[in-house]
């Protein structure tokens, strides 16, 4: 028995390392998934390392209307019904202070307004099957400013106010509502940064994060997983920090501006 035994879901933003590994936790817990994304190789080559009857991968551009209106269509029609939603795609769209108006809105399109678009068009479906689960992808950017995030952290910081208010609204169809919040993790972003350098990723996460790493993307699905099945039935509109104790501790976390008074 898995924790998504039958479960239907759609997983966005599923053809990068994060999300396919969300997709693979989510399968091995029995849950059948389409993987939707912009990303047309990359998402039809992480489904296909998976089973093809438990994972279909759908071209899905989450900023037009009828591509989401199409991606629930389907889903229905092919799943016959859908229970839990994973919200994942993004973008790092951000020039600082220097960005755009257009810019601000493509992030904010991408990042915010389409997850809520796409919950808005499952709840019905999610209500029709008797209740449902909503997983957002935030991120410690969301709850503090970083030198690298500026317009991604009003994106991710504002889906913390999203899910509760979904939570809230959707509370009567049975659908729950969370967010959860990673810190650094050994994703496709993080690979490209520190070209393939693992060790050198956790040099970095040994200054931010408790744990003296960063995190792996399974330890991010882990939590989706576990927001998405029955065993989160209490749980709703709030946050699940997978960030290695990153929102936990002040600027002097590791000692550093202490250590001369601690000496
Ligand atoms: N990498 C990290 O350390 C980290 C930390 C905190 C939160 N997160 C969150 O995890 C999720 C995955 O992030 P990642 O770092 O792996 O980034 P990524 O850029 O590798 O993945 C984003 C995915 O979204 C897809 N996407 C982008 N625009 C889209 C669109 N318009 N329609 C459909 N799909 C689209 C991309 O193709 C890609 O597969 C994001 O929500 C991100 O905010 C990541």
């Amino acid at each position: 028995m898995g924790d998504l035994d039958g479960k239907r879901a759609i997983v966005t933003g599923g053809a990068t390392l994060i999300g396919a590994t969300i997709v693979a936790a989510m399968v091995r817990e029995g849950a059948t998934v389409v993987l939707a994304d912009i990303d047309e190789e990359a998402g039809r080559r992480e489904a296909s390392r998976l089973d093809p009857e438990r994972v279909v991968f759908r071209h899905v551009d989450v900023t037009a209307d009828d591509q989401l209106d199409q991606l629930v269509d389907e889903t229905v029609t092919r799943l016959g019904g859908i229970d839990v939603l994973v919200n994942g795609a993004a973008t790092y769209l951000d020039n600082a202070l220097e960005t755009t108006r257009e810019d601000w809105l493509r992030a904010l399109d991408v990042n915010l307004v389409s997850g809520a678009l796409l919950t808005a068009r499952v709840a019905p479906h999610m209500a029709a099957a008797g209740g449902g689960a909503v997983v957002n992808l935030a991120s410690i950017s969301g709850k503090r400013a970083q030198p690298l995030f500026y317009v991604y952290s009003a994106t991710k910081a504002a889906i913390l106010g999203v899910t509760r208010n979904e939570a809230l609204k959707l509370s009567d169809r049975g659908v729950r509502v969370n967010s959860v919040s990673p810190g650094w993790i050994w994703s496709n972003p993080i690979q490209e940064m520190t070209g393939g350098d693992r060790a050198m990723a956790d040099g970095v996460g040994e200054h931010l994060f408790l744990t003296g790493r960063i995190g792996d993307p399974e330890e991010v699905a882990e939590a989706v997983v576990f927001l998405a099945s029955d065993r989160a039935s209490f749980i709703t509109g709030t946050d699940l920090a997978v960030d290695g104790g990153y929102t936990a501790i002040g600027p002097e976390q590791m000692g550093q501006p202490l250590r001369p008074l601690l000496e």
